[in-house]
């Protein structure tokens, strides 16, 4: 079996994990699941960058040391690809023993070569983006003020690989992916390289050079340190007992980090004399509503948050599937449940939910002796889109991939409007049973494809259509004349459950992950109008299982607010009662209702309960 590397970036454990590391992850995890179902022998590595200088501040700031502090936000990390779901079959850490051993041996085997060298590094460095940036003052990656440096230092001989460079990006063409980023990087070393500086004397935190040195004052640079780590986890250094899966690498990083990836770690590994990754991919960045994710903005999402409302799979669906994989992409819950409600409930739930449907009045029994007769033309033209897809996951158009596959799903759905199985049962059942069976190939053929991008949910697809999704039956499925043998098929459940939009309004949409100190200022507090007001009309939402629309009047002042109470509260039950309300939020639509503010209630496990004044208070009563 061919073996392959999938790795993701090493996260830095300066901050906690956010939507924009899940979508490097879930790509990842996507490319392990395709490339195993095509026997190929996945090792599939993530972890967490744990030293430099912005570690050392975080951690002071924090109260803790590095590694304490380390070990903690690595195993947030953890936590989070477990929730996930995400199938990792390494998961480094820079502090492991190991990567020090495989750094230090690295180190070493660049000197003796003669590609390190020492010298003074004297310039500007970003301690943001742990780069040294060229008489600077301003960091031309993330625009933050640098700060000079004077340091005793060992180099890199970067400046004698720019031809090889060169050379390797002109006869792999295909190195890196999308191509606008390989030719920006072409240009990029055609400017010239200067040697770079690979040990820092300012701070310790971090991996030592090697004994024989005698260099304690050292540590090695942050960029060399974590590189390693993909050559590292395979035993580079200590054992090479995986060494064999890096003949195979596939490096999937965001494009803050093209020029680490695509010259430095390029020039490492030809000074190492190790091979060259086989490609390195390049996504776009995430932005929330139009701007980008940033802890100062306060708009940072959480992907698991963000799962618990709507799904892990909505997730990981909406994110594959919107944006073009090289460019930004925009992440609204909007656009999320939009697409979820149109891809996955009414395309292919709708589908998967007719034929089960449809078999009903068959006793559930499939049967293929007929299949061809009546439809070989659709058999030939879908099995023609299911051959095309493959071509768009070597070029990762995930989201053509995906759309093109969906293609398959629409015309099963127009062929079941066009045919009418229901009428054509009465009528000629054989016909009728030789669609089903054309559809519940299609659907056993595109699980294959499918359970990269939605692996839960595919998974029981598979088991009801009695498919096992494994790399022997792909190649046997997809054969040109492959039919599902007879089955008798069960009742199933629906697979993807309409989302429901009021879910996307952005009071139920996820807060910043819970900070250690909840104390706020007084004056803080003294800003909330909490008012005491009478319910005199209560009323269902259309379209809303969960909305009340309550007019409260508030002493002369009505307001109309909206309250997620439905599934505690009749309407009847509310009128005349008097409630609490945080009155001076601005007002908001949902569902095309202005909401005037927000009733205040307190949930347990026994449900959720409105909070009413001890004894009647006059409407407009303060709450302080
Ligand atoms: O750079 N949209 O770690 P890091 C999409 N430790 N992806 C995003 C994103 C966004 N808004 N924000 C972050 C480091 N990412 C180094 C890497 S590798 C040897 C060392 C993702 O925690 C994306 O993959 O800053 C990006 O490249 C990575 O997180 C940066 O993570
Ligand atoms: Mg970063």
């Amino acid at each position: 079996m061919q073996k392959m590397l999938i790795s993701t970036p090493i996260y830095y454990v300066n901050d906690a994990p956010h939507l924009g590391h899940a979508y490097t992850t879930f790509i990842a995890d996507m490319l392990k699941k395709h490339h195993s179902l095509r026997a190929k022998e996945v090792f599939f590595l993530t972890g967490t960058d744990e030293h430099g200088q912005k570690i050392a501040l975080s951690a002071n700031k924090h109260g803790l040391s590095p590694l304490e502090y380390a070990t903690k936000i690595s195993q947030v990390f953890r936590d989070e690809w477990d929730f996930l779901k995400i199938d990792y079959d390494h998961f480094v850490r820079t502090t492991d023993k190991a990567h020090e051993q495989a750094v230090q041996h690295a180190f070493d085997f660049m000197l003796q070569k003669g590609d390190i060298y020492k010298g003074i590094y004297e310039g500007d460095y970003c301690v943001s983006c742990e780069s040294f940036a060229t008489n600077s003052t301003i960091c031309p990656d993330c625009n933050r003020p640098t700060t000079k440096v004077a340091e005793e230092s060992y180099f890199f001989r970067l400046s004698a690989y720019q031809d090889k460079l060169l050379d390797f990006y002109e006869k792999h063409p295909n190195a890196i992916l999308p191509l606008s980023r390989r030719n920006e990087v072409v240009s990029f070393i055609k400017q010239g390289l200067y040697d770079l500086s690979i040990t820092r004397t300012s701070f310790s935190w971090g991996i030592a050079l090697p004994k024989h040195l005698n260099e304690p004052r050292h540590v090695v640079y942050v960029w060399l340190d974590a590189l390693l780590n993909y050559v590292s986890s395979l035993g580079y250094g200590t054992d090479n007992a995986k060494m064999g899966h890096f003949n195979h690498a596939l490096h999937i990083v965001g494009k803050d980090i093209l020029r680490f990836h695509a010259i430095y770690w390029v020039a490492f590994l030809m000074s190492l004399e190790l091979p060259l990754f086989k490609q390195l991919c390049v996504h776009g960045w995430w932005t929330i509503e139009g701007v980008k994710m940033s802890k100062s903005i306060g708009n940072v999402l959480n992907a698991k948050d963000l799962a618990s409302i709507y799904g892990i799979e909505a997730l990981r669906y909406f994110l594959l599937r919107e944006a073009p994989l090289g460019q930004d992409g925009d992440f609204s819950a909007q656009a999320l449940v939009r697409r979820f409600n149109a891809d996955l409930s009414n395309t292919l739930g709708n589908l998967i939910q007719r034929l089960f449907g449809l078999l009903k009045p068959f006793g559930g029994k499939l049967e293929s002796t007929h299949t061809l007769e009546f439809y070989a033309p659709l058999y030939a033209e879908w099995q023609a889109q299911l051959e095309s897809l493959e071509p768009y996951l070597c070029d990762l158009q995930l989201h053509r991939y995906l759309e093109e596959l969906w293609r398959v799903f629409e015309a099963c759905n127009a062929t079941i409007a066009k045919e009418q199985p229901w009428a054509l049962a009465k009528t000629n059942p054989q016909k009728a049973m030789a669609l089903l069976s054309l559809i519940a190939t299609f659907l056993a053929k595109s699980a294959f494809y499918l359970y990269p991008v939605l692996p839960e949910s595919t998974a029981k697809l598979a088991k009801w259509l009695h498919v096992s999704l494994t790399s022997e039956n792909f190649k046997a499925f997809m054969q040109k004349d492959f039919l599902l043998p007879a089955l008798e098929l069960a009742p199933i459940e629906a697979l993807y459950p309409k989302l429901d939009e009021a879910q996307a309004t952005p009071q139920e949409s996820p807060k910043d992950p819970p900070k250690e100190d909840h104390t706020i200022q007084f004056e803080d507090f003294t800003k909330l109008d909490i008012q005491v007001g009478t319910i005199i009309k209560a009323e269902r939402v259309a379209k809303s299982d969960k909305l009340l629309c309550l007019k409260i009047d508030f002493g002369g002042r009505v307001r109309q607010i909206l309250s997620g109470i439905a599934k505690h509260y009749t309407p009847e039950s509310l009128e005349g009662k008097q409630v609490c309300a945080l009155v001076n939020l601005p007002p908001r639509k949902m569902l095309g209702l202005v909401s005037e503010g927000m009733v205040l209630s307190a949930s347990d496990a026994g449900g959720l309960k409105l909070i009413t004044p001890f004894s009647t208070a006059e409407n407009g009563a303060k709450i302080g």
